[in-house]
């Protein structure tokens, strides 16, 4: 999960990396608010999760609080590339004298964590590492080790920060590796990290990506999720505990076990060639063991989904046998009664296969048809869909 910038200055905060006095606003009213709360000059910020926002207009400096209900005022509802903006955060101005880059990042391809460091940040920081590369030095961070002092030290001296602000950034990457590690994040970024006139580091934009998986044991990241962009079925699925993500296409996908409908996706992809393109339209992994609730859990939230055409159950039985499974696809259509609307093809193979098959003929629902194969289903279902 990627978060705003406004969630990101909080959990600096939180850790201790300076931060600005800042809040967040909805309306240019509320923006004039803030800006009279925090006093003097103040920046305007769209809150997007997008780079390159100050270049797109969306970062303006305001004299006082009616120049930033002004300027509040032009930024919200702006389009910064594709996003709309619904929130500014209103910052404090900094005296900057100058701006700095830090990141600590996964480095997947090298199995390690890698901070970056320039002393050369700011709104052009991408072009710097493209044209002079040797201004952004890269250090791997081990896992095991960490950033301790000492290696703070080394990174600082790695990246040619002056003295007179060594110490300062030293102890801004201390804290921001304790962002990084006791927030279970896979990005934590600064950009710019400034000095300002007076002589003070302070991080002026932060973007920090939290690791999904680590959701379990970060009850407090719940409340970051940004609820009004978040997909309607994504969300509903969710709820049920299933594993589900939204695609752009008409088949309705349900399989058991992530592979097998990682393939059935490609298989339908490809089989929809044959019938003007149809796509599929989600991933729905409903797991080994699935019982007649879930199968009804899965195949409401597909039916409910109004680009879906046609549905294919892909099943494979396994420690969950083919009678188990197709007793759930009978059961999950009496549940659902009216709102299941559309055809589906099932193609159950594995073990107890032929009884599975036999529950369903027997079953009859005008809704189902069984093919034998998962190439010959994937290609009824996409013919379903096309009609
Ligand atoms: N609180 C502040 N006081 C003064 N200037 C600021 C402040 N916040 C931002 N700025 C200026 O605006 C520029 C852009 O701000 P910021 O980095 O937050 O936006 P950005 O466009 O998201 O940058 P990025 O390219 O990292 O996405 C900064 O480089 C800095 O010069
Ligand atoms: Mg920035």
């Amino acid at each position: 999960m990627d978060l705003f910038e406004y969630q990101a200055r909080d959990l600096f905060e939180k850790h201790g990396v300076p931060v600005l006095a800042a809040a967040i606003a909805t309306t240019p009213e509320e923006a004039e608010h803030a800006a009279t709360k925090i006093g003097g000059k103040v920046v305007v910020k769209a809150q997007v999760k997008v780079g390159g926002r100050g270049k797109a207009g969306g970062v303006k400096l305001a004299e006082n609080a009616v120049d930033a209900r002004e300027k509040a005022s032009a930024i919200l509802g702006m389009d910064i590339k594709g996003h709309e903006v619904r929130t500014v955060m209103i910052a404090a101005a900094a005296p900057i004298e100058s701006e700095y880059y830090l990141a600590i990042l996964l480095d997947r391809s090298n199995r390690t964590f890698l901070v970056m460091a320039s002393v050369s940040g700011g709104m052009d920081i991408e072009e710097v590492a493209h044209t002079a590369p040797e201004k952004l030095a890269k250090i791997p961070v081990s896992a095991v080790d960490g950033i301790s002092a000492a290696k703070a030290k080394e990174i600082v001296a790695a990246a040619n920060f002056p003295s007179d602000v060594a110490d300062q950034v030293a102890d801004v990457l201390l804290k921001l590796w304790e962002v990084f590690q006791s927030e279970d994040a896979t990005l934590v970024e600064v950009n710019p990290l400034v000095k300002t006139s007076d002589g003070k580091v302070i991080a002026l934009d932060g973007k920090i990506t939290l690791d999904d998986n680590a959701e379990f044991r970060q009850p407090d990241h719940a409340a970051l999720v940004d609820h009004a962009a978040a997909n309607a079925l994504e969300a509903a699925a969710k709820e049920k505990n299933l594993n589900y993500v939204k695609l752009e296409g008409e088949v309705g996908i349900i399989g058991n076990g992530a592979g097998l409908v990682m393939s059935t996706l490609d298989v339908v992809a490809y089989a929809g060639k044959k019938h003007g393109g149809v796509q599929p339209a989600n991933f729905l992994d409903i797991g080994g063991g699935a019982s007649a609730q879930i199968m009804a859990d899965g195949l409401s939230i597909i039916l409910g989904d109004s680009d879906v055409k046609s549905v294919f159950v892909n099943v494979f039985g396994g420690i969950t046998a083919c009678d188990a499974v197709a007793t759930g696809i009978v059961q999950a259509l009496e549940l659902l009664g009216a709102k299941a609307t559309k055809p589906i093809v099932v193609r159950l193979d594995g073990n107890n296969v032929v009884e599975g098959r036999a529950i369903l003929s027997k079953a009859a629902h005008p809704l189902i048809e069984q093919v034998d194969t998962m190439d010959g289903a994937a290609n009824r279902a996409a013919e379903l869909a096309a009609k």
